[in-house]
C-alpha cells in the first residue's frame, strides 16, 4: 500500500499560514501531494479530500475514532467547558447526542420557523434608506436572538438583555483572526488583569456562566412542562438509565448550542447576502422565485423553494464556514479505500478541498447555485455540516434559518453593495471558522413591501 505523501514541517512553522491564510495552506498541499496528505510528525495529521475515503470514515464504527483528551483550558474547553458535545467521546458523547437531538427534529422546526421570521423583522426595523449597515453585525444580531429564543425561550427581560450583550461582546473579542492564536496555543491564555485581552474574556465568561446557571436554577424550580424551548426539553430528557443531565452538563451544552448555533449561521447568512447582491442574476432569480409566493406568506413556505435552497447550499459549498470537520483520531489501525491509517493518526476531513474538486464542482471558484438543481451530491461529496457519528446536530435548523432570514430580508428591502469592494470577497479566519470580511456593508435603498412593524427590541 503506498505511503501517504506529505511534509514533516513542525507545527510551529506551519501554524502562521494555517491560521492566517488557511485556504492557501490547504490548496498548496493539495496541489503538491493530492487529495490525502499528511503534515507534521508527532502527532501525524492527515487531511482527507477524497470522497471515497470520507465515505468510509463516515460509515465506520464510532469506536474506531476518539478525540484528544481535554486538557483544562485547552482546545475549546476554555469557552464551552469539558462536558460539551463537541468535546466528549465514546459512551458520554453517545449519551449527550441522544439527549440533545430531539429538539432539532421534525415538528419542533416548525415552531422555530415563526420565531425566525419575527426576529428578523425586529432587527430590520432599525434599517433606514441611505444608511449603510454592517452585514455581519446585523446577521449576528438576528442569529443570536434566534438561538436565545430557541434555546431558552427568552425574548425579553434583564437576564436576556445582559446575556445577549455579553455573548456578542465575548464572541466579537474571539472573532479576530489573531484571537485564533489563543485557541491554537493555550499557553497564551494569561489573565494580566481586566484590561488585557484574556483578562477581559475571563471576566465576561464568568458573568455569562453565572447567568446560565441562574436560568437553569429557575427552570428547575419552576418547570414549564408545555414549553418547547430546547432548555426545557433538555431538563426533562432522561437517558437509558433514567438519569437527567446535571447542571454542569446542561451549562456546557447550552454554551455549545449558543456558540455553535449562531456564529456559524451568521457567517453563512452574511455570505448569502453578499452573493445575492454582488451577482445580479442570482438576486434576480431569487426575487422571481419569492414573488411566486404572493403577498402574505407563511415563513415556512420559504423552506421548500428550490432556488433559495440551492443558493444556501452553494453559499456553504464555496466557502464552508468550517473548513474542516472536527478532529478524529484513529483508535485502531484501519484501511479505507486503499489508504492505511495507523493508530494515533489525526484525521481532518477537508470540507473546503472536497467542495473545490473540479471533478465534482466544475469551475469551483464560481458561485453557481444551479449546480445543486442539476445533480445530487452524496454526503461524502457535499459536507458543510460534517457527517457520520459527529455530524452537526443543528444542520436542519441552520439551513431553515438561512432560508427564512434571507427570504424575509429580500422580500422587505432593496439593498445595494457599496462601491469600491474588491470582488469576489475572500474569507478571513474567525476563531476555528472562516467568515466573510467583518467590514462588509449593505445600503438599504427602499422597502419592497410595507415596513415591518417595529416590534419592541427584546
Ligand atoms: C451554517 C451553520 C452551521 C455549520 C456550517 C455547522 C458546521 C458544523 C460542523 C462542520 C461540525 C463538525 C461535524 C463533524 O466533525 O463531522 C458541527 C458540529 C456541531 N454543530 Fe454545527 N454547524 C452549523 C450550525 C449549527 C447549529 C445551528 C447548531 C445548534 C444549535 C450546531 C451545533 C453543533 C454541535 C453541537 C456539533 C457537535 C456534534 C458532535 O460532535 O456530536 N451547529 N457543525
Amino acid at each position: 500500500m503506498p505511503a501517504i505523501p506529505g511534509t514533516k514541517t513542525p507545527f510551529w512553522r506551519r501554524a502562521p499560514k494555517l491560521i492566517l491564510r488557511p485556504l492557501d495552506y490547504f490548496e498548496d498541499h493539495y496541489r503538491r501531494y493530492g487529495p490525502v496528505f499528511q503534515v507534521g510528525e508527532k502527532p501525524l495529521s492527515i487531511y482527507v479530500a477524497d470522497p471515497a475515503v470520507i465515505q468510509g470514515i463516515f460509515q465506520a464504527d464510532a469506536a474506531q475514532f476518539h478525540i484528544p483528551p481535554q486538557s483544562p483550558g485547552g482546545g475549546l474547553t476554555f469557552l464551552l467547558g469539558d462536558q460539551s458535545l463537541l468535546l466528549l467521546d465514546g459512551a458520554r458523547h453517545r449519551r449527550h447526542r441522544r439527549l440533545l437531538m430531539p429538539p432539532f427534529h421534525g415538528d419542533r422546526m416548525r415552531t422555530y420557523g415563526q420565531v425566525i421570521g419575527t426576529l428578523t423583522e425586529q432587527v430590520m426595523a432599525s434599517w433606514r434608506p441611505g444608511i449603510a449597515f454592517n452585514v455581519r453585525a446585523a446577521m449576528q444580531e438576528i442569529t443570536l436572538r434566534v438561538i436565545l429564543k430557541a434555546v431558552f425561550g427568552l425574548g425579553d427581560g434583564d437576564r436576556y438583555d445582559r446575556l445577549r450583550y455579553l455573548l456578542s461582546t465575548l464572541l466579537e473579542g474571539l472573532g479576530t483572526p489573531f484571537s485564533a492564536f489563543f485557541i491554537f496555543f493555550p499557553r497564551l491564555q494569561q489573565d494580566w488583569g481586566p484590561m488585557s485581552p484574556w483578562g477581559k474574556f475571563v471576566r465576561i465568561k464568568a458573568e455569562i456562566d453565572a447567568l446560565i446557571y441562574a436560568e437553569i436554577g429557575d427552570r428547575r424550580q419552576h418547570p414549564q412542562p408545555n414549553s418547547s424551548d430546547i432548555l426545557s426539553l433538555m431538563i426533562s430528557a432522561r437517558d437509558e438509565q433514567g438519569e437527567p443531565l446535571s447542571d454542569g452538563e446542561l451549562h456546557d451544552e447550552l454554551m455549545t448550542l449558543l456558540v455553535a448555533g449562531h456564529e456559524t449561521t451568521a457567517s453563512a447568512l452574511t455570505w448569502a447576502l453578499y452573493w445575492a447582491h454582488w451577482l445580479p442574476d442570482v438576486g434576480k432569480r431569487l426575487h422571481q422565485e419569492l414573488d411566486t409566493l404572493g403577498q402574505t406568506v407563511d415563513p415556512l413556505s420559504y423552506a421548500s423553494l428550490p432556488y433559495l435552497t440551492a443558493v444556501c447550499q452553494e453559499t456553504l459549498r464555496i466557502y464552508p464556514v468550517a473548513p474542516t470537520t472536527g478532529i478524529r483520531i484513529v483508535s485502531q489501525p484501519m484501511t479505507v479505500a486503499g489508504y492505511e491509517f495507523s493508530a494515533g493518526s489525526v484525521l481532518f476531513l477537508n470540507i473546503y478541498l472536497v467542495h473545490h474538486r473540479e471533478d465534482l464542482y466544475p469551475e469551483p471558484n464560481t458561485f453557481r447555485p444551479e449546480r445543486f438543481l442539476e445533480r445530487q451530491y452524496s454526503p461524502a461529496e457535499y459536507l458543510p455540516f460534517g457527517g457520520g457519528h459527529r455530524s452537526c446536530i443543528g444542520s436542519a435548523f441552520a439551513l431553515m434559518e438561512m432560508k427564512l432570514v434571507l427570504a424575509t430580508i429580500l422580500r422587505h428591502w432593496q439593498l445595494e453593495l457599496p462601491e469600491g469592494l474588491r470582488h469576489p470577497l475572500k474569507p478571513v479566519r474567525r476563531g476555528l471558522t472562516l467568515a466573510p470580511p467583518g467590514n462588509l456593508r449593505l445600503m438599504p435603498l427602499a422597502q419592497r413591501v410595507a415596513q415591518p412593524q417595529a416590534l419592541p427590541l427584546g
